[in-house]
C-alpha cells in the first residue's frame, strides 16, 4: 500500500492520453499572456487593494513586491514544468509524474480550493460592482437577492443572484468552446488593462507626495499583514499551464505566457499602488469596496469613475473565466486518470471541450457564491495556492534528479536555489496566514485524504494497471 501511494505516471502514457482526448489546439503566446492577465488582474487590484492600503499604508507597494518575488520564483518552476510536461492538469500532472499519485491528489485537491473558491469570491465582488452600476440607472434588486446570507450585518439577504447568474453565463460560454471564449477573454482583458492605464495616466498628475509619508505607518508587520491580499491579486498566472493541451506550441508559449503576464501585472500593480496612495491618504481606504474609483474621484475627473467601474466588472469577469477554465481542465485531467468519476473526463464531440466537468464545477461555484459569504475565505484560496506552489517547486528539483536528460523547452535558472527560495517564501507567507485559515485548510486536507482512500485510490487507472 505505501508503495502504491508513490506510484507514478510515465510520460509516454500521459502524451497518449492527451492525443486520445483531442482538445482543440488554438492558443498562442499572445492568447496565453492574455489568459494570464485575465486570471490575475481582478478583485485583488479593484477591491482588496483598499484594505491592503489601510493595513500597510503606502508601503503596500512593498507587500506587492514581496508577493511578486514569491510568485516569480514559483513561476520559474511552473514554466520549466509547463514546457517539459505540456499536458492539461498543470501542477497536478507535474507531481503525478515526479512525486507520485498521493501527492498529485493532494495538489489537485488544493487546486480545487484555489480555483473554485477564487471564482466564487470574485463573483461576490463582481456582484457588488454590478449592483452599483445598475443602481446608477435606477435599477435595484430586492434586498433578499443582493448577497449571500450573513455577508453584511443588517442586510436581510438569502441569495446572491447576480453572482449566481454571472457564473452560470460564463460556464455556458466556456462549455461551448475555447475559440469563442478566447475571443471574449482577449477583448475584455484589453479593456481592463486600458482602464488601469487610464487610471494611472489621469491619476498621476494629481498625486500629492505628502500622502506617501509616513511610508510605513504600521511597520514591517503591516507590510506582511497586507501581503496575503497582494498575493491574492497575483493568483491566476498558474492557470495558464492548465491550457497546455489547447496550445499550438506549448513548449515555447507556456513559459513565455506565464512570465510575461506575471511581469506585466507586477508593473501595473506597483504603479497603481503608488498612484492610489498618492491620491488619497491611506487611512481613508478602510472598509472601502471600490478603492480605485474612490481614488480617481478625488481628481474631480468624474467622467472616469463610471469607466473604472465598468473596467472592474469586466476585469473580474475575465478572472472568473480563466479560473473556471483552469479548474475544469485540472478536474478533467484528474477524472481522466480515474481519481474523480470518469464521466467528468469526456470531451464533447461537437464543442471539443470537457463539457460535463465545466458544468459540474460551474454549478458548484455558482451555488457557493450565491449562498456562502466567501470574502472571509479568500485566505483559504491563498493557502491552497501556496501549498500547490511549494509542491511544484519541490517537483522541479526532483525532476532534475530523476530525469536529467528530458527535453525542456525552458529551464528554471539556478536549480536548486530558486525552487528552494520559492519553498521558503511560500512557507513564510503560509505561516503568516492566521490560525483560522490553517484550521480550515487542515479540515479540507482531511476530507481530501478520506476521498482519496475511499474512492480515488481504487478507481485510479494506475491501480487497474497494477
Ligand atoms: N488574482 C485574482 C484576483 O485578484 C484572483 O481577482
Amino acid at each position: 500500500m505505501s508503495q502504491s501511494l508513490w506510484r507514478k505516471k510515465d510520460l509516454n502514457s500521459m502524451h497518449l492520453d492527451a492525443k486520445k482526448t483531442n482538445l482543440n489546439k488554438v492558443l498562442t503566446t499572445f492568447d496565453l499572456t492574455m489568459l494570464g492577465i485575465g486570471a490575475v488582474v481582478g478583485s485583488g487590484i479593484f477591491v482588496m487593494i483598499g484594505e491592503g492600503a489601510a493595513t500597510a499604508g503606502p508601503a503596500l507597494s512593498l507587500s506587492f513586491i514581496i508577493a511578486a518575488i514569491t510568485c516569480l520564483f514559483s513561476a520559474l518552476a511552473y514554466a520549466e514544468f509547463a514546457s517539459t510536461v505540456p499536458l492539461a492538469g498543470s501542477a497536478y500532472t507535474y507531481s503525478y509524474f515526479t512525486i507520485g499519485e498521493f501527492m498529485a491528489w493532494i495538489i489537485g485537491w488544493n487546486l480545487i480550493l484555489e480555483y473554485l473558491l477564487a471564482v466564487s469570491v470574485v463573483a461576490g465582488g463582481w456582484s457588488g460592482y454590478f449592483q452599483n452600476l445598475i443602481s446608477g440607472f435606477g435599477v435595484t434588486l430586492p434586498e433578499g437577492l443582493t448577497m449571500a446570507p450573513g455577508t453584511k450585518e443588517g442586510v436581510n439577504s438569502y441569495f446572491d443572484l447576480p453572482a449566481f447568474i454571472i457564473i452560470i453565463v460564463l460556464t455556458a460560454i466556456l462549455s461551448f468552446g475555447v475559440q469563442q471564449s478566447k475571443k471574449v477573454n482577449n477583448i475584455m482583458v484589453l479593456i481592463k488593462v486600458g482602464v488601469i492605464l487610464l487610471f494611472i495616466v489621469v491619476g498621476v498628475g494629481y498625486v500629492e507626495p505628502a500622502n506617501w509619508t509616513p511610508y510605513m505607518p504600521y511597520g514591517v508587520d503591516g507590510v506582511f499583514a497586507a501581503t496575503s491580499a497582494a498575493f491574492f491579486a497575483f493568483i491566476g498566472f498558474d492557470a495558464i499551464s492548465s491550457a497546455a493541451e489547447e496550445t499550438v506550441n506549448p513548449q515555447k508559449s507556456l513559459p513565455r505566457g506565464i512570465l510575461f503576464s506575471l511581469l506585466i501585472c507586477t508593473v501595473l500593480y506597483i504603479i497603481v499602488t503608488f498612484v492610489m496612495t498618492g491620491l488619497v491618504p491611506y487611512a481613508e481606504f478602510e472598509g472601502v469596496a471600490n478603492p480605485i474609483s474612490l481614488a480617481i474621484e478625488t481628481t474631480g475627473q468624474d467622467w472616469i469613475t463610471g469607466i473604472i467601474d465598468l473596467g472592474a466588472i469586466l476585469g473580474m469577469t475575465t478572472v472568473m473565466i480563466v479560473m473556471l477554465f483552469g479548474l475544469t481542465r485540472i478536474m478533467f485531467a484528474m477524472s481522466r486518470d480515474g481519481l474523480l468519476p470518469k464521466t467528468l473526463a469526456k470531451t464533447h464531440p461537437k464543442f471539443k471541450t470537457p463539457f460535463n466537468t465545466t458544468w459540474f464545477f460551474g454549478i458548484c461555484a455558482a451555488l457557493l457564491a450565491a449562498f456562502i459569504p466567501l470574502e472571509t475565505l479568500a485566505n483559504l484560496t491563498v493557502i491552497g495556492t501556496l501549498a500547490a506552489f511549494i509542491i511544484v517547486s519541490a517537483s522541479v528539483i526532483v525532476l532534475r534528479k530523476t530525469h536529467p536528460n528530458l527535453k525542456r523547452g525552458f529551464r528554471c535558472p539556478a536549480v536548486p536555489l530558486i525552487p528552494i527560495l520559492s519553498i521558503i517564501a511560500c512557507s513564510f507567507l503560509m505561516y503568516n496566514l492566521g490560525f483560522l485559515t490553517w484550521i480550515r485548510f487542515v479540515i479540507w486536507l482531511i476530507i481530501g485524504v478520506i476521498v482519496y482512500f475511499g474512492y480515488s485510490r481504487k478507481h485510479s487507472r494506475l491501480h487497474h494497471k497494477e
